[in-house]
């Protein structure tokens, strides 16, 4: 493999600049983060000590096997919704490590509404559980929640994708020898009794955690009954009584190590084999991404500059380097593994499409997992593009992506618009993991763009209506809504907030992140390689 040559002057005005931009990008995402981890009320807090329940990260921590690595997933859920508070969408999820195991955990935060679920909280359960399902990790859930967010609850409750889906996927996970342990931490009211009930193990914690399907002011109000939670539903009754739980705990510590205890007793599995050698940091610093990100992202840089600084030792065996320059690719190793990078240098022309399908055919014959580094204007057009057949190019492009049978890797390094979006594995296409930077923008189109072609479709409106054109104060009136308006909900922080991806990452450890996201993925097994693909249109 070839070390990749660098040509970044990191002494340049140029890099000075993106630099500031970038690092400035970084500390406001770890404010945001921050803050959605740490920002409770007292009154909740207060009553939180009062029950003699120990914080979310508090558990987490006694949870988890000490310094161990922590993939969390989608921390700034719901950002800037609802009433701006509902950190997280609630809750607290991510993979990490129990007795050497990888697991995926979910934790609700009672601290937030009391725990309560939002729609984004079924969102996010929901993505927690492809995630687990995708890559065969074994769940954890620490409960302690006070059920549907009552004032939302049509938005919670009655279609395919809401709440009811969570319970569906329990019982499929069960049958796919997934295994998934509950603690009984706080409430499991009503629907959320199903989440211990559908659980392959149950945990349940003596005073503080309760079941039931009514809880108490519902049970006085139908049958004028007066019932406390724990009399109704604690760990008393449903372990000695019931058998809804499996294990009393006397409190949240003991709880936590009951399910240490189970995870460690989990059948042992062996992961997916790919080529691996020893792990190699890059040879150029990570941080160097900061002042080569440019300001814009339409200003076009060379990726293999990224790239240098996100593989070991920035080697990198690039495929066809010299055909169809606008995407490259190759073989690299990440933190040990074995990776086929495609990553966007410009648009999609026919070449770089064909050159693309190429590429993942054979990763997926080799069984190396993909990362796409996305940073797409879209698929180039234009009469001379059509004619040369850049749709059906395009289409088998997609079509691999689509059906490739490794895991996939998307980050969205830069901007994500249009069908560039699907043939650089955007998250319909099932990235196990998806992530932004926090410079990225995502959209169908630019909102300027967007704009103009609106006010183009108005013009030749009006020109069959025999009218003159729109006057320059009513263009700027259709545009500049339009361009707001995506330029809100274009940015990284819109798209997480509505769980389109999994988290934004700060660019100098989003090699890290890779690293364990490749490590988790090899828990479920590559499927069979020569299943093939769909029909490629010639
Ligand atoms: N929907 C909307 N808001 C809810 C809620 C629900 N299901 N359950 C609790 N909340 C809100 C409370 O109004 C309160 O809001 P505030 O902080 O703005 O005053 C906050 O969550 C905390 O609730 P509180 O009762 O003060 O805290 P707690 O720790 O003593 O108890 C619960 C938490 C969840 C055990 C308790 O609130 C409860 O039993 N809720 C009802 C559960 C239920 O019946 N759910 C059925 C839906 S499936």
């Amino acid at each position: 493999m070839n070390i990749i040559e660098t040509s970044i002057d990191t002494g340049s005005a140029a890099f000075k600049e993106n630099r500031e931009l970038m690092l400035k990008l970084v500390e406001d995402l770890r404010s945001e983060v921050r803050k959605a981890r740490e920002e409770r009320s007292e009154k909740a807090r207060r009553r939180n000590a009062e029950l003699g329940k120990l914080p979310v990260q508090k558990r987490l921590d006694l949870l988890l096997d000490p310094n161990t690595p922590w993939l969390e997933i989608a921390p700034l859920a719901a950002r800037g919704m609802y009433e701006g508070d509902v950190h997280g969408a609630g809750s607290r999820a991510g993979i990490g490590v129990i007795h050497g195991r990888e697991v995926v955990v979910h934790a609700n935060d009672p601290m937030i509404k009391g725990g309560t679920v939002y729609p984004m909280g079924v969102k996010k359960t929901l993505r927690i559980q492809t995630i687990a399902m995708e890559n065969r990790l074994p769940v954890v859930m620490l409960v302690d929640s006070g059920g549907a967010y009552l004032p939302l609850q049509s938005e919670i409750f009655p279609d395919v994708d809401d709440g009811g889906r969570i319970f569906y996927n329990q019982a499929l996970m069960s049958k796919m020898n997934i295994p998934q342990i509950t603690a009984v931490m706080g409430m499991c009211t009503a629907g959320g009794a199903y989440i211990p009930a559908m659980s392959d193990h149950v945990v349940h914690v003596n005073k503080t955690g309760a079941i039931f399907l009514g809880g108490p002011p519902l049970v006085k109000a139908a049958t004028g009954e007066e019932v406390t939670a724990d009399e109704l539903g604690g760990a008393m009754v449903h372990c000695q009584e019931s058998g809804v739980s499996d294990y009393f705990a006397e409190n949240d510590a003991g709880a936590l190590a009951i399910i240490r205890d189970l995870v460690s007793s989990l059948p042992e599995i062996r992961k997916s084999e790919i080529p691996r050698r020893a792990p190699l940091e890059p040879l150029y610093d990570p941080h160097e991404l900061y002042g080569i990100i440019p300001k814009k992202v339409s200003t076009p840089y060379d990726v293999r500059e990224v790239i240098a600084r996100l593989v070991d030792g920035s080697e990198f065996l690039e495929f066809k380097a010299l055909y169809g320059p606008t995407l490259v690719c190759g073989l690299a190793y990440i933190h040990g593994y074995q990776v086929g990078i495609l990553a966007s240098n410009g648009i999609l022309f026919s070449n770089s499409a064909l050159k693309a399908t190429h590429f993942i055919q054979l990763c997926d014959r080799q069984g190396v997992p993909m990362l796409f580094l996305q940073n797409i204007a879209g698929y180039i057009i234009g009469r001379e593009y059509e004619r040369g057949g850049i749709t059906k190019d395009g289409q088998k492009m997609v079509s691999a992506v689509a059906t490739a049978t490794v895991p996939k890797l998307t980050v969205i390094i830069g901007a994500s618009f249009g069908a560039g979006n699907y043939g650089m594995c955007g998250r319909a296409y099932s990235p196990r993991f998806l992530w932004m930077w926090p410079n990225a923008r995502i959209g169908v189109m630019g909102g300027e763009q967007a704009a103009q072609v609106l006010v183009s479709v108005k013009n030749e409106q009006l020109a069959r209506e025999g009218q003159p054109p729109l006057a320059p104060e009513a263009v700027e009136m259709i545009m500049q809504p339009i361009i707001d308006e995506a330029d809100k909900m274009g940015n990284a922080y819109y798209s997480t907030a509505n769980l389109w991806d999994d988290g934004i990452l700060d660019p100098a450890k989003t090699r890290d992140a890779l690293g364990l996201a490749i490590s988790a993925s090899l828990n479920a097994p590559i499927a069979e390689r020569d299943r093939g693909f769909g029909t490629f249109r010639m």
